[in-house]
């Protein structure tokens, strides 16, 4: 069998030209290897027909629609040729080892493209298409024929081309909206009209580019209007604004088959994530954030309300099932817009069960972080519990405010603002840095002697917006006392983590409690006066 299964009426061929049209983009240029691996993603994602290549256009990509034909088992492979018989020879020699072949021709149908690129009358543009079909038919029985820049074509000359392309033995017919510029309800419209006019057994295809953002869309007006293939590729990489992608189609017409009438493709959708991220990286494409079905916030929620519907039931904002694109599970993003439910329940799956007053501390302070840093990471959340819910005891002491200036030319100062049980403290030092200017200023407003003997500062995050995780000692009636800050910024951090070794002090001191063990002076970096 060399033909690829044609279509029952409730399946639609997906034709994936990720490696022709995707890869004619503007700064993409795939080495052999690299189309080989997503060839072998497209075979196991399910495509239909993998359009390779361009065989004439060089020398790398007929070798690499050869590889391809010769190491991708499953698709047809297909190359693309133009209606010259050199092109077609060629376009034959590289897609012969596989095991189903086809071969794509194609010639332009509108008057400017006749005109300003073929420089070829109505007439030749006729009876090249007669002659090109024809020589492919010779080697295949698989021949595609399209009619570039369809949409801007005079629909009766256009479908007396595509009857010329049936009549030499094309069997599917594919329809390109070459620039992009075809809207739903008239794209659909033509498909029919072309299935009304040309006679023959052959399948519709819509090739659909997004010049105006509609290749989805008019791709499945085409279905809708009897197409039972579309060309697509991964991501919706393309020529220009690209082509028609291939996960927005396949979960469309998954997600809303009441609407087409239970018309499906063979693809494993489970591979369109993996597919999606191996496409951007070997390409080199980024997949915007708000992508549909693979961008990464496909299955995000940020907002309290919508993370709160989600915990209680998926589908409360969810259409599609994560994991049926092989995107895991849905996420809870944790930023500043998220509520306390969304919080507690991330804290529970890191193994923290924080209730109460504890829960409201530390909601408190995972919302002043989330005001400054964009997303809260796992990381981030348990450096916050183990600065704020690790110890449920009440301090005497919480920072309001470090305010601190000063540089090359001049001392670095530092005010601090520190509540005391109800009581407003303030004082402003200056220091070596501003981390010892911070931490002088807190000693004169608690008025806690003691020396910082240990200063180590660890990003809990990669990134500009890192939270600083500070870790320290404070020696004070012989004992060098731990404390630990976090804060996004490396002062406020220290300044928190200072404090915290006092505010243990003074319990200590009040209850008459032992410092602890490990806390005999010791070691744990640098000093901290110059920062
Ligand atoms: O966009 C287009 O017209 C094409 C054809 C070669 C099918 O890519
Ligand atoms: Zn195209």
């Amino acid at each position: 069998m060399t033909t690829t299964e044609p279509t029952t009426t409730d399946r639609v061929v997906i034709f994936d030209t990720t490696l022709r049209d995707g890869e004619q983009s503007p700064g993409i240029s795939l080495d052999q290897g690299e189309k080989l691996e997503i060839g072998e993603q497209l075979a196991r994602l399910g495509v239909d027909v993998i359009e390779a290549g361009f065989p004439v256009a060089s020398q790398g990509d007929f070798e690499a629609v050869q590889a391809i034909a010769r190491g991708v088992s499953g698709p047809t492979i297909c190359g693309l040729s133009r209606t010259a018989l050199a092109d077609i020879d060629r376009c034959w020699e590289a897609i012969e080892p596989a095991a189903k072949r086809r071969i794509h021709t194609f010639i332009a149908t509108s008057e400017i493209h006749m005109a300003n690129k073929l420089k070829m009358t109505p007439e030749q543009v006729k009876a090249e298409t007669a002659r090109a079909v024809a020589h492919a038919k010779g080697y295949t029985d698989d021949v595609e024929f399209s009619p570039e820049d369809a949409s801007r074509s005079d629909f009766d000359f256009m479908c007396e081309v595509l009857q010329i392309a049936v009549d030499n033995g094309a069997i599917t017919l594919n329809i390109p909206d070459t620039v992009g510029f075809a809207i739903p309800t008239e794209w659909g419209a033509r498909i029919a009209a072309i299935r009304d006019r040309v006679k023959g057994d052959y399948i519709i295809s819509s090739h659909c580019h997004n010049d105006l953002g509609l290749a989805v869309a008019n791709s499945l007006a085409a279905i809708e209007a009897g197409a039972r293939q579309v060309e697509c590729t991964v991501n919706g990489i393309g020529e220009r604004a690209g082509n028609a992608a291939v996960e927005e189609i396949v979960m469309a017409l998954r997600t809303r088959s009441d609407q087409f009438g239970g018309i499906d493709t063979n693809i494993r959708s489970e591979e369109l994530a993996r597919s999606s991220r191996l496409v951007s990286r070997l390409t080199g494409y980024p997949v915007q954030y708000n992508k549909a079905v693979v961008g990464r916030n496909a299955f995000a929620h940020e907002s309290g309300i919508h993370q709160h519907g989600v915990l209680n039931e998926r589908t409360t904002y969810e259409i599609m099932d994560p994991a049926a694109v092989g995107a895991g599970e849905s996420q809870l993003v944790l930023g500043k817009h998220s509520g306390r439910h969304a919080f507690a329940d991330a804290l529970a799956k890191m193994g923290y069960d924080i209730k109460g007053d504890a829960l409201n501390e530390a909601f408190k302070r995972f919302k002043e972080l989330a005001d400054r840093k964009v997303q809260l990471s796992e990381d981030d959340l348990e450096a916050l519990v183990a600065e704020e819910v690790g110890d449920t005891v009440r301090y005497r002491f919480s920072l309001v405010a470090v305010d601190c200036h000063g540089g090359s030319n001049s001392t670095p100062t530092a005010t601090v603002v520190i509540d005391a049980e109800g009581e407003k403290l303030e004082a402003t030092a200056t220091g070596d840095g501003m981390v010892e200017a911070a931490c002088t200023a807190i000693r004169q407003a608690t008025g806690i002697e003691g020396r910082l003997t240990d200063y180590s500062v660890t990003s809990v995050t990669g990134g500009v917006d890192a939270l600083a995780d500070v870790a320290l000692r404070f020696e004070v009636d012989g004992h060098a006392v731990p404390g630990r800050g976090l804060a996004t910024d490396v002062v406020e951090a220290s300044a928190r983590a200072f404090l915290n070794a006092i505010n243990r002090t003074v319990r200590a001191r009040d209850t008459g409690a032992s410092l602890g063990k490990g806390d005999r002076p010791g070691s744990l970096g640098t000093t901290p006066a110059a920062i």
